[in-house]
């Protein structure tokens, strides 16, 4: 349901639950606001509808208690600088001054609620304290928008709970995200490329079991590569190493080949002695690391094989960096993706989280891309083929 099945809005409360789960550095300034940027088609729709704004949010996980370190003071005020309009944040989610700045709130205007996660019912896995919580949310409002892309995977009162009791409907932003990573998922056009990075096997098992059966080639990097090395029976040193998901791993270059899905791993790896940006860098082959080296990006001959294997694709899903990208000796096998794909033709879509981070600090111009997601977690669930809570109840 879009935000027109909701009807006439001028003058009515709408809730909006957005994901501003934004990095923040030790003063608490915003260092990458992707995700306040991408509220704001929603924002701007209800706002020139002459809606009266309440948006619901949270920032990291405070663990249902009041804590100062994850107020969302910062994205009130990036929020009021990037909207143009006045944004007030309550002191509370539901309480007293959250019901105030509500009634006190004119049409065109936003009232940012605090951090829900203040709140223990808001992630409480139990159905009724919750539900509990979401009347109360749901109390300041007329209506529901669903508009946190990176939170529709999450159980929760602000994203599930409360599409049960308001007439709700899903935001741009989720639309836009459920359109293109739906059409990389469920229709893509082939080859269909997967690039898969970040530094866990255990973390992508879902996502990697599903794509054997849909994508047509999987290329693997980044701090999982290395496991996968070890599966092959090569000596991966001092890399990062899950000894426990060895035979997992084992299966999955068993199903690649029944399955006729060709599986790209690194055929040289950039090493080091240790975890740090300066540590003397040095390129070896995929099947000659050291003992006593770590490593910690893609090689310059893997880079030319995934870039090639990028061109000749009509669909390119990215999830998870090459390497350290934070540390620039390490960042070439990131840049070197980001680049094929930024200059492909095909459909491309880069998943949330560390990824589309790369791409924005690197410089690439965002334009170049089909879609960069916001959603971490909540795109993985959707190429691991899962059905999001957050998504179910808006179809309902
Ligand atoms: C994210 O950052 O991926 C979302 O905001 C969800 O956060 P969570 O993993 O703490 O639920």
């Amino acid at each position: 349901k879009t935000i027109e099945s909701l009807g006439d809005l001028q003058g009515k409360r709408v809730l909006v639950r957005s994901d501003f789960n934004v990095p923040l550095d030790d003063d608490k300034n915003i260092t990458d606001d992707g995700r306040i940027r991408a509220a704001l088609p929603t924002l701007k729709t209800l706002l020139d509808a002459g809606a009266k704004v309440i948006v619901a949010a949270h920032l990291g996980r405070p663990k249902g208690k009041v804590n100062p370190d994850f107020s969302l003071a910062p994205v009130a005020t990036r929020l009021a600088e990037l909207a143009g309009v006045k944004v007030t944040l309550a002191e509370d989610t539901v309480g007293e001054s959250a019901k105030a700045a509500v009634a006190a709130l004119e049409p065109g205007n936003i009232v940012l609620l605090e951090n829900v996660r203040f709140n223990a019912a808001e992630t409480s896995k139990d159905d009724a304290e919750r539900a509990a919580f979401a009347e109360q949310l749901a109390a300041l409002a007329d209506v529901f928008v669903s508009d946190g892309f990176g939170v529709v995977h999450r159980k929760q009162a602000s994203v599930y709970d409360v599409a049960r009791i308001l007439p709700a409907a899903s935001g741009l932003l989720v639309a836009k995200e459920i359109e293109s990573l739906g059409r990389a998922v469920n229709n893509p056009e082939r080859p269909y490329t997967v690039v898969l990075g970040g530094s866990k096997v255990s973390d992508k098992l879902g996502v990697i079991a599903n794509l054997l059966g849909k994508a047509d080639r999987l290329l693997i990097g980044g701090g999982m590569a290395y496991t996968f090395l070890a599966a092959q029976g090569y000596e991966v040193g001092t890399s990062l190493l899950e000894q426990d998901q060895i035979d997992t791993v084992k299966g999955y270059l068993a199903t690649a080949k029944a399955n006729g899905v060709e599986l790209l791993l690194p055929v040289d790896t950039v090493v080091a002695p240790e975890f740090k940006p300066d540590a003397p860098a040095t390129v070896v082959a995929a099947d000659a690391i050291p003992a006593d080296q770590m490593g910690l990006d893609i090689g310059p001959k893997t880079r030319e094989l995934f870039a090639q294997a990028i061109a000749t694709s009509k669909t390119v899903v990215w999830n998870g960096p090459m390497g350290v990208f934070e540390f620039p000796a390490f960042a070439e096998g990131t840049k070197a993706v980001a680049e094929a794909i930024s200059s492909s033709d095909a459909f491309s879509v880069i998943g949330g989280g560390d990824s589309a981070a790369a791409v924005r600090t690197l410089g690439f111009d965002e334009s170049t891309f089909s879609h960069i997601s916001t959603g971490g977690g909540a795109s993985l669930e959707l190429l691991e083929g899962k059905t999001l809570p957050g998504i179910a109840v808006l179809e309902d």
